[in-house]
């Protein structure tokens, strides 16, 4: 009984594995004839790359007229009807152009066609979109073709996902305001669209008010679009992604109210605008880019604006925010905010925090050591003043990236920092003064330490000689005094690339093997300057 058992398993399993290999299927066709015959005839048609076929194995070598096509490779068909209905032919080192009749497009059932990464040229042919109605997803991301994107995609109504990504120098795919406007209106399943460095210049960016409901993702970074974006568009329910970054000439003015509160990515940055209110909904936010835009006014209130606990990247350098970054604190105390740890349920993500190039005013508050998730924290190139927080350098707070530089923090380097996970240390052009910290050479990891433009006083940074990693020491302009060592061990400073002690106070030569591995030099005095 039980012996029976296991040989009827046995069979079932070599019957697995015997189905698996040739590919049969009890209740189904094989591939039909005349798709299989179509593909064969695109293997042997379309230019292939010599190298690839040395080298990488292009997936068509799968393509074999004695086999059935659901063991070739990237092919998938309806197995009731035999009609192919995918085909990923991306990165199989096509070339030159696809003519008209090209045999892919006879595939009519067709619903998944990927092209990307290959080296077409020449304009997507038209009849790509007229003949093959079906596709469900298309994806010519990097595939080389160049020209006027034809009409025809409108006819593509059951596309879900679309990707025409180009290269961006030049850009080489365009789209005219007629097809797209058509596009929008037509292609009512899509969910994803991605045509980054697309030129869109003549597109109207009303035609996104006309796009479906379903949308989920736009990815239309450097589209050279311009005018004013439609809020509207920030009001599709399901949209999740929105990535608009480096449309130099495009203002948005999101709306106040109602925006998507799916959004979990939101990229303007090198857009214009500013700052909508309405940010305090999206609870589902992870990345929130705005640099290099011209939001004005004050910096966002926290309380009403990031109440999402989810957010991991906030940029916000290079606009023109005002007001008094402390007062972050004052409203920590009952609110959600993004620097208050007493929330019910506390995943704290933000990691990469920038808002450098603004005119923010006031103290760091020190509860910005409570957001320990942070990695990277640029607050540069601010107004911004008062001492630099102790707890900056702790230990437990795993700052790898810190840059304070040129603002006007005074009053001493606080002597705390233990952090061995600190890579770059900016402190420079400020009003620091005091010495230089000594714990400096507890952070193992450091690789830039930039005291330049303070007033320090203190003698040549020998501590940090066995530092294992550090490759640029700037303390320029600062008041370093005291005669330099005249030689040093071989293994000290091993690893420096750029030293800069000008614009001190310090006498003697520099000793002669302390840049046996400086590769680039900047600044360095033959003889150091007295001021
Ligand atoms: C196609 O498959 C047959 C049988 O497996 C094999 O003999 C032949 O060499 C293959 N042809 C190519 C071009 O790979
Ligand atoms: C198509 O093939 C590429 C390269 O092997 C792969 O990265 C990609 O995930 C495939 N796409 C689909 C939809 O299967
Ligand atoms: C496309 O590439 C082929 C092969 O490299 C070349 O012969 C043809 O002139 C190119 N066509 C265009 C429009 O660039
Ligand atoms: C496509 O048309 C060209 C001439 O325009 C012809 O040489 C070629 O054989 C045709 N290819 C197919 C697959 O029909
Ligand atoms: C829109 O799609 C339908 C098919 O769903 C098609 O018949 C029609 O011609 C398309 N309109 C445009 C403007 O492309
Ligand atoms: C496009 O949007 C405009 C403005 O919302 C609307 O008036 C028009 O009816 C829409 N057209 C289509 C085809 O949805
Ligand atoms: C933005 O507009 C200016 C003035 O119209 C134009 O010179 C510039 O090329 C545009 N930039 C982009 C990226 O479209
Ligand atoms: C947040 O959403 C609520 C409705 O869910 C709305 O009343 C409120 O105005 C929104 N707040 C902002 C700032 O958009
Ligand atoms: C911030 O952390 C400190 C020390 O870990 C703690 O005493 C304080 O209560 C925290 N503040 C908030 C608002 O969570
Ligand atoms: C550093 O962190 C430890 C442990 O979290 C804490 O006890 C100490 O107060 C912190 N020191 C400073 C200066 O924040
Ligand atoms: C380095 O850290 C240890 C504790 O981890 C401490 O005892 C020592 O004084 C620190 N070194 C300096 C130079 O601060």
């Amino acid at each position: 009984m039980v012996i029976g058992m296991l040989n009827q398993i046995l069979f079932l399993l070599l019957a697995f594995f015997y189905f698996q290999v040739d590919c049969l299927h009890s209740s189904t066709h094989f591939c039909l004839a005349d798709q299989k015959a179509a593909l064969l005839e695109f293997k042997n048609t379309i230019s292939l790359y010599g190298y690839c076929v040395q080298f990488i194995s292009p997936r068509t070598n799968t393509y074999n007229e004695s086999t059935d096509c659901c063991s070739w490779e990237g092919v998938s068909y309806n197995q009731l009807t035999g009609h192919v209905n995918a085909v990923n032919l991306s990165g199989s080192c096509r070339y030159g152009s696809l003519p008209a009749n090209t045999s892919l497009f006879q595939l009519q059932g067709l619903q998944r066609l990927h092209l990307s990464d290959n080296n077409f040229n020449g304009s997507i042919p038209s009849e790509l979109f007229r003949q093959l109605v079906s596709l469900t997803h298309l994806n010519l991301y990097h595939s080389g073709f160049s020209d006027l994107i034809p009409h025809e995609i409108s006819l593509l109504s059951n596309l879900v996902s679309l990707d025409l990504s180009s290269y961006c120098f030049p850009a080489s795919l365009r789209f005219d305001a007629q097809a797209f406007d058509m596009l929008a209106r037509n292609l009512t399943k899509l969910r994803n669209l991605a045509l980054q460095c697309v030129d869109m210049s003549g597109v109207a960016v009303t035609s996104f008010v006309n796009f479906s409901s379903s949308l989920g993702r736009l990815s239309l970074g450097d589209c050279q679009l311009h005018g004013q974006f439609p809020s509207e568009a920030f009001r599709l329910p399901y949209l999740q992604h929105v990535d608009l970054d480096w449309n130099q000439n495009l203002t948005g003015f999101l709306p106040k109210t109602y925006l998507s509160l799916a959004l979990e990515l939101l990229d303007l940055s090198f857009c214009s605008g500013s700052i909508p209110a309405s940010f305090g909904n999206l609870t589902q936010i992870t990345f929130l880019d705005f640099s290099e835009n011209n939001f004005g006014g004050q910096i966002p209130d926290h309380k009403t604006v990031f109440r999402t606990s989810r957010l991991e990247v906030l940029d916000l350098s290079n606009n023109k925010i005002t007001g008094r970054i402390s007062k972050w604190e004052a409203e920590g105390a009952n609110s959600l905010n993004f620097l208050n740890l007493q929330m019910p349920n506390p995943p704290l993500f933000l990691s990469i925090f920038f808002i450098s190039e603004n005119k923010l005013t006031g103290n760091i508050p020190s509860l910005i050591c409570n957001r320990t998730s942070l990695v990277v924290l640029d607050l540069s190139k601010n107004s911004l003043s008062g001492t630099i927080p102790e707890c900056l350098g702790n230990v437990s707070y795993g700052l790898q990236f810190l840059n304070l530089q040129m603002n006007n923090f005074y009053g001493e380097i606080p002597d705390s920092f233990m952090n061995n996970m600190l890579r770059n240390l900016l402190l420079n052009d400020n009003q620091l003064e005091g010495s230089l910290p000594r714990s400096s050479a507890n952070c193992s990891s450091l690789e830039v330490l930039n005291l330049g433009n303070n007033k320090l006083t203190d003698t040549f940074p020998h501590w940090l000689a066995s530092l294992p990693r550090l490759q640029v020491l700037i303390l320029r302009l600062n008041r370093l005094h005291g005669s330099l060592p005249n030689s040093i061990a071989s293994s000290d400073f091993s690893t420096l690339r750029i030293i800069d002690l000008s614009g001190n106070e310090l006498t003697g030569p520099l000793p002669t093997n302390l840049f046996q591995n400086l590769r680039a030099m900047k600044d360095v005095p033959k003889k150091p300057l007295s001021e």
